[in-house]
């Protein structure tokens, strides 16, 4: 594993004490993402759920066990050398019960987003993979939905975006045997296309 800068341990330090939303009241950990610091792919999800809360690692629920599957098994890519993070850090639930989890609200992006700005910053990514509605709409700045935007290349300051289903959506629709699996595929070939023809 490469050893990450200093800008990168600072930018993790301040995180990991963050209190700039309410999602810092509930949280166990902040989940800052993990991977390589000097990765060519950056995954962004949503916002982590309890087993990422609790462990302090992006992913690792059920839709973490897909996205690692679609990495390793389909990309052939070892998950420890690609960035997978998420546009807020903390869990964001339903209620204070803590049983639910909810897609991260508008006050939370606008607090947690410049980390993702930075991290986007400082990793300077070859190509970027959206995680469904909220990473896709915040960093292209639109309001179509994900089945418009997936399957076609983006950009956000010079880098490709390759907007695709969010995990958790597949696993909602059918899982293993969901039509949706071979739109992701789709989606993950393009990147990989991208990633062996970087002149195209
Ligand atoms: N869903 C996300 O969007 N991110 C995680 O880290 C886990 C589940």
């Amino acid at each position: 594993m490469t050893e990450p800068t200093a800008q990168w341990k600072s930018l993790q330090e301040e995180l990991s004490s963050c209190v700039k939303c309410k999602l810092a009241i509930t949280r166990n950990t902040v989940v800052f993402g993990e991977g390589n610091p000097h990765a060519k792919i950056m995954f962004i999800g949503e916002g982590p759920g309890n087993q990422e809360d609790l462990e302090g690692r992006p992913f690792v629920g059920r839709a973490g066990q897909l996205l690692t599957r679609i990495i390793e098994n389909g990309m052939k890519i070892p998950r420890s050398d690609v960035f997978i993070t998420n546009i807020v850090k903390c869990r964001p639930s339903v209620d204070m019960a803590m049983k639910k989890d909810r897609p991260p609200d508008k006050d939370e992006v606008v607090a947690c987003s410049p980390y993702l700005l930075r991290q986007i910053e400082i990793l300077s990514p070859r190509v970027i993979v959206t995680l469904g509605s909220p990473s896709t709409k915040f960093l292209l700045q639109t309001n179509l939905g994900i089945t418009q935007l997936r399957g076609k290349w983006h950009s956000f300051r010079g880098i490709p975006v390759m907007p695709t289903y969010h995990p958790s959506y597949v696993l909602r629709n059918g899982g293993d045997s969901s039509p949706l699996k071979k739109d992701v595929w789709h989606d993950i070939k393009m990147v990989l296309d991208l990633l062996a023809n970087p002149a195209e």
